[in-house]
């Protein structure tokens, strides 16, 4: 057993070598040459990694697995195989639609929405958010989001006491449940129980539960807020502009219609 992880462990660290060799002598065809610094500090990250933890190497994504071609940067492509779930919703998201369609990369200057001036030629892909090397799912919830957006409503979260949830379970591998991302509303975990052992996932499709606004009412809000406290958050365009740092005021009359027509359909007035 323990010869058999520390011949698996020496395999690892030659796979690293010889793909260190491959990057340091291909940088030297393309524009921006890797410094041996920089592989150093990548290959310490990966190490404590999701994936270095997961015998996930360095040719695990940086190989073709068909033609053995060393890819010096790769996309999303090269997380499929492993994440299908991640990768098949982010390609129906508004951040990666225009990869389904073959079209470039989504950048912050094709935005209507208000974005950071330094990320204006950004490109989107699985690396926009997630730092590939350390997979570190924290950074992705919520400083990865605000490299790029810049409205108000993205920029008063920290002013949320969702932010102060999220600050307390900061600490965490991956952000805690009782935390409140911009991922926990926008990229929600969800349960995939078409599977004999139900798995829990992250739908990566940011556009899935703003239309209606009632699928991030019913899949997210609800999970901790009562509906009518949730119904009054969401149907308030101040308090969503605002990032719901302080309590609904808003009292919907619609809901109380709907509460009603509930009642008269189940004959319950219990509440
Ligand atoms: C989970 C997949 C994955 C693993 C594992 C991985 N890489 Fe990467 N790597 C990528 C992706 C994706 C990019 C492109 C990032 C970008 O374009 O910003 C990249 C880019 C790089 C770059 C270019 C510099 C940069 O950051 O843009 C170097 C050098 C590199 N990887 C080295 C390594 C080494 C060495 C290992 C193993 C210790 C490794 N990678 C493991 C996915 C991976
Ligand atoms: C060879 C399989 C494989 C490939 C290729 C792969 N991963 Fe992973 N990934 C894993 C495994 C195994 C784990 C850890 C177990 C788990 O969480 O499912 C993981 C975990 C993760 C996590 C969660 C980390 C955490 O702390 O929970 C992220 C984020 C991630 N991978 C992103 C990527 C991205 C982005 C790519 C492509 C650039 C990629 N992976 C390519 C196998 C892979
Ligand atoms: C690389 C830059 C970048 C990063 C990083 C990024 N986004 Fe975006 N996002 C965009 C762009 C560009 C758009 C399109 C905006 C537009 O068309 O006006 C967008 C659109 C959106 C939309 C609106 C979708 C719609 O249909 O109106 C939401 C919600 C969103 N992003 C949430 C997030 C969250 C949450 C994160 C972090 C987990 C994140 N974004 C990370 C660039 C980014
Ligand atoms: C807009 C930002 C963003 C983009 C783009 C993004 N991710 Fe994620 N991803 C996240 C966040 C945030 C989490 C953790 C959310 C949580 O746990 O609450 C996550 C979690 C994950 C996980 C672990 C959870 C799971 O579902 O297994 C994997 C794997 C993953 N992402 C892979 C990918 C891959 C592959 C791509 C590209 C196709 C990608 N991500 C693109 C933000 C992003
Ligand atoms: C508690 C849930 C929640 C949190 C946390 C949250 N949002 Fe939102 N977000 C919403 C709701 C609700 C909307 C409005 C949807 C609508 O009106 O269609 C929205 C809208 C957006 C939009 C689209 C705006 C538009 O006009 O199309 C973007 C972009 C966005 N959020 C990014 C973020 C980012 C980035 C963060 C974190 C810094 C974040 N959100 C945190 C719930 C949340
Ligand atoms: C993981 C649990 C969780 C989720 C999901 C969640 N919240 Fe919250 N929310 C909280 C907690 C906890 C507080 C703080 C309560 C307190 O301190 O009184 C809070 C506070 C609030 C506040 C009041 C802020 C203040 O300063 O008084 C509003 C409004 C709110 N949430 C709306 C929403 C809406 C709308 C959604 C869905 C889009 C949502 N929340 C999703 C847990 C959650």
């Amino acid at each position: 057993m323990i010869i058999r992880q520390s011949i698996g462990s020496v395999l690892r660290s030659l796979m690293a070598i010889a793909l260190v060799a491959v990057l340091v002598l291909g940088s030297g065809l393309t524009a921006r040459a890797t410094t041996q610094q920089e592989l150093d500090e990548i290959t310490a990250q990966w190490q404590t990694s999701a994936h270095g933890l997961n015998d996930v190497n360095c040719a695990s994504c940086h190989q073709n697995k068909e033609t053995k071609e060393f890819i010096e940067t790769p996309n999303h492509e090269s997380c499929q195989s492993c994440h299908e779930q991640s990768v098949d919703t982010f390609l129906l998201s508004k951040h990666g639609i225009r990869l389904l369609e073959e079209k470039s990369p989504l950048t912050p200057a094709m935005a209507r929405l208000p974005m950071k001036h330094e990320a204006m030629d950004q490109q989107m892909n699985c690396n926009a958010c997630h730092n590939v090397h350390s997979a570190n799912t924290v950074e992705a919830s919520v400083d990865a989001c605000l490299t790029c957006h810049n409205d108000n409503h993205s920029l008063n979260y920290q002013n949320s006491k969702h932010a102060e949830l999220f600050a307390d379970s900061k600490e965490l591998p991956r952000p805690g449940a009782g935390a409140v991302s911009c991922a926990t509303c926008h990229l929600p975990r969800e349960v995939d129980d078409r599977l004999e052992t139900p798995i829990v996932y992250v739908n990566h499709n940011n556009t899935y539960n703003l239309k209606p606004q009632d699928r991030m009412v019913g899949d997210v809000c609800m999970n901790c807020h009562g509906i009518e406290y949730s119904y009054n958050s969401i149907f308030d365009p101040e308090l969503v502009e605002a990032n719901f740092d302080r309590s609904p005021t808003l009292e919907l009359q619609t809901f109380d219609l709907m509460k009603a027509a509930e009642e008269r359909r189940t004959g319950n007035t219990s509440n």
